[in-house]
């Protein structure tokens, strides 16, 4: 087969066996054009992909329009990760912690984006569209897709501490 030079490695990778398919994607005006470069790349790959908006870029736009969507999707099971992105990603991250049930975590680095998963099960990567550049984007994304809760006991319980708060801590 014939390979194109502007082609690289990611172009012709698809979802591997066992790992989530359905994701969910959601940006405001910081992180828009991230996300429509992640959307073409993810359905590349093969990933069932649901758009959470924003659908076009609009200055004005508030990124818990379409992140908080996001959030309850992942929390209910409709789709299985979510990927938030704002211009700082914080924002996001912040919005997307607020839906119970849901860990989302801001993340700039390989490390994170695979052990966030493992060790502290989040469903949820947030991304600073202003911050990382697409293709790095890209490769978090995958990271963090690829990457499975080990399910370790140890895990487990902290998880469990953590979950425990939800309903009960009320605003200081
Ligand atoms: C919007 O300008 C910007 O504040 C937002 O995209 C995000 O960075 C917030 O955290």
């Amino acid at each position: 087969m014939a390979v194109s030079p502007e082609k690289t490695m990611t172009d012709f990778w698809s979802v591997p066996a066992g790992i989530p398919k359905r994701v969910g994607i959601a940006a405001d005006h910081g992180g828009f054009e991230s996300k429509e470069y992640l959307v073409g790349k993810l359905r590349a790959a093969q990933y069932a992909v649901v758009d959470f908006g924003d659908e076009q870029q609009r200055p004005d736009d508030d990124y818990p329009d379409f992140i908080v969507p996001l959030a309850r999707a992942v929390a209910r099971g409709e789709v299985d990760r979510g990927v938030a992105i704002c211009g700082s990603g914080v924002g996001a991250c912040v919005a997307a912690n607020k839906v119970p049930g849901v860990r989302a975590c801001l993340i700039h680095e390989s490390f994170s984006a695979r052990q966030g998963v493992e060790d502290d099960d989040i469903r949820v990567i947030c991304l600073g569209g202003r911050v990382v550049a697409n293709t790095f984007a890209w490769e978090l994304v995958r990271t963090f897709l690829e990457a499975r809760f080990s399910g370790a006991e140890r895990h487990r319980r902290r998880l469990a501490k953590v979950s425990a708060l939800e309903g009960v801590e009320t605003r200081i």
